[in-house]
């Protein structure tokens, strides 16, 4: 077994996002477990983590044994790392790609790739021109409750599609009296921020991955919490959109609508939930559980008790899906995808092309809210 070493500058290392999910939970593991194996190669990261702050980076690079710099031109300088890993804040992921696709480095990114469907497009040229391989975290499709979903989906359990529903969200604090649990880049335009830019990218590959392609959307959104109180103690206006409902029409017919709000309080099954109803059955998934009713276990509603209360249990009759898994860390599984295309040539359904296509799902949304209209999302070209 041949060992491959792979060297990953890993930007934005000590954000929420890189810390966490893709140091910790995700290429630490792989390395310490001694590698991933693929074939007859074994596939081992050399992680350097890269940022702004050095006493953050340096105690996220202690705990997980990873080399750190602050200086990203000296990181892609060093031809021992061949990849480049974007998670820093989404308004300076341009500029970082475009340094790193300069010098030849393989990329993988956070979402959302771009800012505009038209930059990811550049982007993805330049990657091409230089022969570099590319990939997109697409992460959410990994979570157990979704692959439940996704499973039932692909074995024709619904019959025929007739609708879905995306619910997400729960209540950011402004920062007044709770402190608010997310960066004040989210709600700054400038810095990249907004529900839509942040969050559609994910409803993109969940919906088309499950159901086949968009044909076109309509959006609507508000900006639920106008200011709030940031890192510093500082009060600052939202520019940004934190409450967006989305209809979807799909390619096959069906329609769907997503509700995604910074500015709800939880009262369903889970902070994510996805529901599919068919001609045959309708499934609901939240991030673990999954509960299915065939139509033997839908009752025959027929009105409205006006007077009274009849007292009955909707949720009785679903079933939840029986599947234990092994389920491996959602992020992990894109590490894994694109280690193995790196170095076996194996297919990479989340490319950096994929991750455009997120992006234009969130900027046709947009459009139409600017518009007032449908928007279509014809494939990219
Ligand atoms: N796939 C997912 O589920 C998921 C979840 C959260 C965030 N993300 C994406 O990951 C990226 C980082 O998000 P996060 O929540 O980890 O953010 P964060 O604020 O916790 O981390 C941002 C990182 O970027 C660096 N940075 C560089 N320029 C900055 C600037 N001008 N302002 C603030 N920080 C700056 C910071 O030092 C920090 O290391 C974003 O693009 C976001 O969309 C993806």
């Amino acid at each position: 077994m041949t060992t491959h070493t792979i060297g990953i500058i890993l930007n934005g290392a000590s954000g929420r996002i890189c810390s966490t999910q893709h140091v910790a939970n995700a290429l630490a593991p792989i390395r310490d477990e001694g590698g991933l194996v693929a074939g007859d190669a074994r596939i081992v990261p050399r992680l350097m983590l890269v940022g702004r702050n050095a006493d953050k980076l340096a105690g996220v690079a202690k705990s997980y044994g990873a080399e750190w710099t602050t200086d990203l031109d000296k990181a892609l300088a060093d031809p021992a790392f061949t990849v480049f890993f974007d998670a820093a804040a989404t308004s300076q992921r341009q500029g970082a790609l475009e340094q790193a696709i300069a010098a030849g480095k393989n990329i993988y990114s956070e979402k959302p790739v771009a800012l505009t469907v038209d930059k990811g497009l550049e982007l993805l040229r330049a990657i091409k021109a230089r022969g570099l391989k590319h990939g997109a975290v697409e992460d959410k499709l990994g979570l157990p409750g979704l692959q439940k979903l996704s499973r039932l989906a692909a074995s024709g359990f619904f019959g025929r599609v007739t609708g879905f529903r995306i619910d997400f969200g729960w209540w950011v604090f402004d920062g007044t009296e709770v402190p608010c649990q997310r960066p004040s880049w989210n709600y700054r335009r400038k810095d990249g921020g907004g529900l839509i830019l942040d969050m559609y990218p994910h409803w993109r590959y969940v919906i088309e991955n499950t159901l086949g392609p968009m044909r076109r959307v309509v959006s609507s959104l508000s900006t639920a919490t106008p200011a709030r109180v940031d890192e510093k103690g500082g009060r600052y206006d939202v520019d940004v959109d934190d409450n967006a409902s989305t209809l979807i029409e799909l390619e096959g017919g069906a329609i769907g609508t997503i509700l995604s709000s910074w500015a709800t309080r939880v009262r369903r099954d889970d902070l994510l939930t996805f529901q599919i109803d068919g001609s045959s059955a309708s499934a609901v998934a939240g991030l673990h559980r999954c509960y299915t009713a065939t139509n033997a276990q839908t009752p025959r509603t027929a009105h409205f008790s006006i007077a009274t209360d009849l007292n009955i249990d909707y949720r009785g009759n679903w079933e939840e899906v029986a599947d234990p898994g092994p389920f491996k860390n959602p992020y992990r599984i894109g590490w894994e995808n694109f280690l193995r295309h790196l170095v076996t040539g194996a297919p990479m359904q989340a490319d950096f092309a994929a991750g455009i296509r997120d992006v234009q799902f969130a900027e046709a949304c947009y459009r139409s809210v600017k518009d007032g209209k449908w928007v279509s999302l014809a494939p990219l070209s």
